[in-house]
């Protein structure tokens, strides 16, 4: 509740409350007059008549009109209408709102019967006041997104853009992201048009800002779904691909549609993409594919994937990799583990969780303390994922890069220690569990062929934390949205919008069985999870 009082703010939240405030009255009159027409025609006693009822329903809504006012507007305030939630697309935001309104109804119940237990609303009133406030909060949002939407889709539209700009855009899929919202803003700030589309999984707090740029061709749509990723590439000659389940754990729990968006769905979009002359093609992998190792590992060195995430990004690698031709110029980007604050910040990563814990609750845990992870802070892959598609095609084409810098190789037991020198008074705790991940990583290759290194350290990133925590910029840090996994279990799956979007992902998925069994021969580990996910998502 403090949290979400803290970030309030006031000039955006006022038309909203100003909205509201409107809906709450007229959802009471409208539920006044449906309890006084009910005894108007064939229930009512002697005195129900037109003038009466006009009379009752002045004076009580007249007595009541502030106390509603006021304790709708006070719930909506505490329980996040105005902060917590105004992230979230509106599919996620009902429930919140039904609860909102419910808890309200009752408060006013009991606020009315301690100080004007006369003028209170009738029963049946009462009953109606919850269900027509939610549905008229509810349905003014869903009108908002559905007037937005038509006016951004209207304007993406190729012929609208061409006339924008004549240079062809970059297509940003799951640019509404963590990563995918810097990338689009520096791609935007060097002048380049972009076409976004993302499924807005986590709502479009982290873009919202953007809407209306001149450069941007905004599509709400799934990377499953053939149309629109048709609509998506048209016109376009540079594909930046980061849409994903990202995470063992998000992956772990929703296999199927883990299969579908970062695998199957990968291979659908290279045969459009290369249908539609489109030159490269950057894939967003992870340094997870080398899964554990006690060696510093490179593009050449051998991968093991032990998890189901890291085993779809490998096996899109693959199919990527083999379809390379003279004209269609794929290229892989490894990226080490991501820190640091973005539009969607993001909590279930290792140094911001671990930051966000050492701020709020004086403690860090660290599970496996010994264990090796390379890191990068998200305005430098950002900045990586910017620079690939500008820099000569021979250098890229076909190739593997891991996106990261080898100053910024630690154990976990390095990075408590580096936040525990940010946060001196904290404790740090170390815990063991079944997370057997542990990589270095050499990344040579990507500073000699595109010329990157990382300009921001680990501590920068905790640093820069701690001040939006001090500001209070952000708000619980274990709010649903800034976890893949806990957002996902929280509000549901990320299923497919249709039938055949589901029927043409099960058979760009097929081939899966085998690469999978090559990728766990090739490793010496046993059949890998994808195919057991595989068998499992087709019973
Ligand atoms: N964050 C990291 O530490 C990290 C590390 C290695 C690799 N990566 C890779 O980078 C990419 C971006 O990661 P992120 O941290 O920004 O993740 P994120 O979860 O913040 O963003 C993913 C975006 O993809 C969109 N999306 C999901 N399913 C979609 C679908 N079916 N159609 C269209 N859009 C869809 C989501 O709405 C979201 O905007 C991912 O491919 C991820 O695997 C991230």
């Amino acid at each position: 509740m403090t949290v979400s009082l803290r970030n309030f703010k006031a000039k955006e939240a006022l038309p909203r409350m100003l909205a509201d405030a409107a809906i709450v009255q007229l959802a009471a009159i409208l539920s006044l007059c449906a309890t006084f027409a009910y005894y108007l025609y064939g229930h009512g006693a002697e005195q129900w008549s037109r003038e009466f009822f006009l009379r009752e329903l002045q004076a009580r809504y007249l007595q009541q009109f502030p106390t509603l006012a006021v304790v709708f507007l006070l719930v909506f305030a505490v329980t996040g209408v105005y902060t917590r939630t105004r992230g979230y697309s509106v599919r996620y935001k009902w429930p919140v709102l039904f609860r909102a309104c419910g808890l309200a109804s009752l408060l006013y119940l009991s606020v009315s019967l301690l100080i004007d237990r006369d003028g209170l609303f009738p029963r049946s009133t009462l009953v109606l006041l919850p269900l027509l406030t939610s549905a008229g909060v509810v349905g003014a949002r869903w009108l908002n997104y559905w007037l937005e939407t038509t006016r951004l889709v209207a304007s993406s539209t190729p012929a609208a853009t061409t006339a924008v700009n004549q240079q062809a855009p970059v297509l940003v899929v799951g640019g509404a992201g963590y990563i995918g919202s810097i990338v689009v803003r520096k791609l935007l700030d060097r002048g380049r048009r972009v076409r976004l589309l993302d499924k807005l999984t986590y709502g479009d707090s982290a873009i919202s800002d953007l809407f209306g740029h001149p450069n941007l061709d905004f599509m709400i749509g799934d990377c499953r779904n053939i149309q629109d990723v048709v609509r998506a590439m048209s016109g376009v000659r540079d594909v930046i691909h980061l849409a994903a389940i990202v995470g063992d754990p998000a992956c772990a729990a929703d296999d199927k549609n883990a299969l579908e968006i970062n695998y199957a769905a990968t291979r659908m979009m290279l045969e459009i993409a290369k249908g539609n002359g489109i030159e490269r093609f950057l894939f967003a992998s992870s340094c997870s594919v080398y899964g554990a190792s006690e060696s510093v590992m490179d593009e050449q060195s051998q991968t093991v994937p032990i998890s189901l995430y890291a085993e779809t990004k490998l096996n899109s690698e693959r199919v990527l990799l083999e379809a390379k031709t003279d004209t269609f110029h794929p290229v892989v980007l490894r990226f080490a583990t991501v820190f640091g604050l973005a539009p969607r910040p993001r909590f279930d990563l290792v140094v911001n969780l671990l930051t966000a814990k050492a701020f709020q609750e004086g403690i860090i845990t660290i599970f496996n303390g010994d264990q090796w992870r390379p890191f990068i802070h998200v305005d430098d892959i950002a900045e990586a994922v910017c620079q690939t598609p500008t820099c000569p095609i021979e250098r890229v084409s076909g190739e593997i890069l891991n996106v990261g810098d080898d100053r910024l190789n630690y154990t976990l037991s390095q990075i408590a220690s580096l936040i525990h020198t940010e946060f001196p008074s904290t404790r740090i705790e170390n815990v063991e569990n079944a997370d057997r991940r542990n990589y270095r990583v050499s990344f040579e290759k990507i500073h000699q062929r595109v010329g990157f290194s990382c300009a921001k350290t680990v501590e920068d990133g905790i640093r820069e934390l701690r001040l939006a925590f001090e500001q209070g910029r952000i708000a619980d840090y274990k709010a649903p949205l800034y976890s893949n996994l806990a957002y996902l279990k929280t509000y549901g799956g990320v299923h497919a919008n249709n039938q055949l979007d589901g029927e043409v992902m099960a058979a760009f998925s097929r081939s899966l069985g085998n690469l999978d069994m090559a990728t766990a021969e090739d490793a010496g580990v046993k059949p890998g999870v994808a195919a057991s996910a595989l068998s499992r998502s087709k019973a």
